[in-house]
């Protein structure tokens, strides 16, 4: 499905867990002031902005993002340093060899169909000595998300509607093997644990939503997705505690070098 603009203006309201997500890669990497930054899949902009307030003046910070839609909220934030466009992952040939000191991949690598090229366009664009830093779930854990959608959809009549581009979860040892490929070394692994916490069934999945660009569903289509949603909120419901529900999850944070 397609992103749209409620979706995007969505995920300004309820990204707190990426945004603090971010502020742990920005810990990890080291963003100084007047570097070259991209921000790949930057979203509606909250942390490229951040970015761009961390090299200052003297640096620069351009974001990337497949969906227009959240691009178009993106560039109510362009400033002399900080610049959006559309664009993906897969494909940075808008981009010059050796043109940035950081790419900053933030809460996005699973959504990218093609994570070998994508991670060797990262190694291509950054300068020799230029750090790569990514934060993504984990394909080491599962959540109580990937098991809850899992499960819907192998229900009838989800099953029949196959999801054509699912996430992808890198596992550490998989992460590895793409950074060796694409010459990225001095590789330091993190893990991140976190607790995404709502109040209720609803606002944990308006955040998958919002989070997912409306892929929560998978390949269901528009009109039974109400109903898959409400068979969603049963399975969710099964965690509601006296403090609401509280979903476990682990991170996985890796800066490397290019040589
Ligand atoms: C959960 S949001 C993260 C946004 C931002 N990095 C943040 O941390 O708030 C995931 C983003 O990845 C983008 N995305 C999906 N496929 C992508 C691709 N192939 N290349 C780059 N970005 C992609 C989506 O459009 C979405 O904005």
């Amino acid at each position: 499905m397609a992103d749209t603009e409620e979706l995007a203006q969505g995920y300004t309201r309820l990204n707190k867990t990426q945004v603090g997500a971010g502020a742990f890669l920005i810990e990890k990497l080291g963003i100084d002031p007047g570097m070259q930054v991209l921000d790949v899949g930057c979203g509606p902009g909250d942390i490229t902005s951040h970015l761009a307030d961390l090299v200052g003046e003297k640096g620069g910070v351009v974001g990337i993002d497949p969906s227009k839609e959240r691009v178009t909220l993106a560039l109510q934030r362009a400033t002399s340093n900080l610049s959006f466009q559309v664009g993906k992952a897969e494909d940075l040939s808008q981009f010059s060899t050796a043109s940035f000191d950081a790419v900053f991949v933030n809460s996005t690598l699973h959504w990218v169909q093609d994570q070998p090229a994508a991670i060797k366009e990262f190694a291509r664009v950054l300068k020799p000595g230029g750090r790569l830093g990514i934060s993504g779930g984990s394909g080491d854990y599962l959540t109580h998300q990937e098991r809850i959608k899992a499960d819907i959809l192998s229900r009838e009549p989800y099953k029949q509607y196959p999801e054509d581009a699912p996430p992808k979860f890198l596992k550490q040892k998989e992460m590895d093997r793409l950074l060796d490929d694409a010459e990225l070394f001095n590789k330091i692994f993190f893990v991140n644990k976190i607790v995404k916490a709502t109040k209720d069934a609803d606002e944990m999945i308006d955040w998958l939503d919002t989070s997912s660009s409306g892929k929560t569903y998978g390949g269901i289509p528009m009109e039974i997705r109400p109903r898959a949603r409400e068979e969603m909120k049963v399975e969710w419901n099964k965690l509601v505690t006296d403090s609401g529900i509280h979903m476990d999850m682990e991170l996985l944070v890796t800066v490397a070098y290019k040589g």
